[in-house]
């Protein structure tokens, strides 16, 4: 515009160039024409760009081979009811030596309720992901419903276990969406009876915006006792026959987590990694492992009575519960 003033300004006042007022008027307006759509065509740019390295970030994950190849299994015709099996299962985590699991056999009936015990690093966790396949499981190892899992469709295998893990994750969105993440279409009353049954529905109706209250990014505007109430509520409305909780309720108090568990549907098989024993306690069968091995399984009254690293953790459990 500058430019334009400074030259047109000169040729008019040069009489012999037959430049006028309008002409100049005429340039004026038709460059203050060009002025948005020029800034829009850089805002353009940007987007386009932004878009395309979006595009390749997607493209890399959808090219990416899934790490289980599962095209060769089907569906079992008649789902069972969620009897597990484990036989001599042994894993190593890639790049170490020792094994974590080590001849782990484990057998937990349809409908019951085992827990997991054990000191920390024995191999819980591992042995919990090795049922969803979420490390790699050498076959016939683990049975579902007398099926080896490895001959089952990853995604059949991973709808019939409700899994809540040690740390879950929460997805900055509202907390019903959150709540409702293993099963999208579910309807509010089937969220808001899950939100019930694992003890985060009084918290949430304290929020301001109630169900629609957004969660921070992974969950940070919560609690920590609030965000694992709201993983197992999210695994607790998928409704699958096996419920597998790793530490699911460590943050909450022992009173709640008792009731939480003590509600749980009978007909479910439940395995629960925990590290308090008050709460295993109640369960049908307490399994416990050291170094990846299994070393005793019995109930409470027995294991106390015949298993030396039981009694140790025990005892320590119930210091522990006398200094808290
Ligand atoms: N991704 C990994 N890569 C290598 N080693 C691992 C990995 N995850 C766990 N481990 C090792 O495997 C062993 C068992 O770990 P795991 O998490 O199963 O223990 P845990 O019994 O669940 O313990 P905690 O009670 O603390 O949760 C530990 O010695 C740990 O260091
Ligand atoms: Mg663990």
């Amino acid at each position: 515009m500058l430019a334009l003033l400074w030259f047109g300004g000169e040729k008019l006042a040069d009489a012999t160039s037959g430049f006028q007022v309008g002409d100049l008027l005429a340039l004026i307006v038709l460059v203050e024409r060009l002025i948005f759509p020029t800034a829009l065509l850089g805002f353009t740019i940007t987007v386009y760009q932004r878009g395309q390295v979006s595009i390749d970030r997607i493209e890399a994950v959808l090219e990416e081979p899934p790490a289980i190849d599962d095209r060769q299994t089907q569906v079992p015709t008649a789902p069972g009811s969620g009897h597990l099996a484990v036989r001599d299962l042994a894993f190593t985590y890639a790049g170490t030596k020792q094994p974590t699991l080590r001849g782990v056999t484990l057998e937990i009936a349809a409908g019951e309720t085992l827990a997991l015990v054990g000191p920390v690093g024995a191999g819980k966790s591992t042995l919990a992901q090795s049922l969803t396949r979420l490390v790699t499981v050498p076959p016939n190892t683990i049975f579902l419903d007398g099926t080896d899992i490895t001959e089952l469709p990853v995604a059949y295998l991973r709808s019939r276990i409700a899994y809540v893990p040690q740390d879950s994750f929460l997805f900055s969105t509202t907390i019903r969406d959150n709540l409702r993440y293993g099963r999208p279409g579910a309807p509010d009353s089937a969220v808001e009876g899950a939100a019930a049954q694992s003890r985060i529905q009084g918290d949430i109706l304290t929020f301001p915006q109630r169900y629609e209250t957004v969660v921070g990014e992974r969950g940070i505007t919560l609690s920590g006792g609030q965000r694992q109430r709201t993983a197992l509520g999210r695994a607790l409305l998928v409704d699958a026959p096996i419920l597998l909780l790793d530490d699911a309720l460590s943050s909450v108090d022992n009173q709640t987590a008792t009731e939480i568990l003590s509600e749980l549907p009978r007909h479910k098989t439940v395995i629960f990694i925990t590290h308090k024993l008050a709460a295993a306690a109640l369960a049908d069968r307490i399994a416990v492992m050291d170094q990846g091995q299994i070393v005793a399984i019995g109930t409470h009254d027995r294991l106390l009575q015949t298993s030396p690293l039981y009694q140790k953790l025990w005892q320590q459990y119930e210091l522990q519960e006398l200094t808290a």
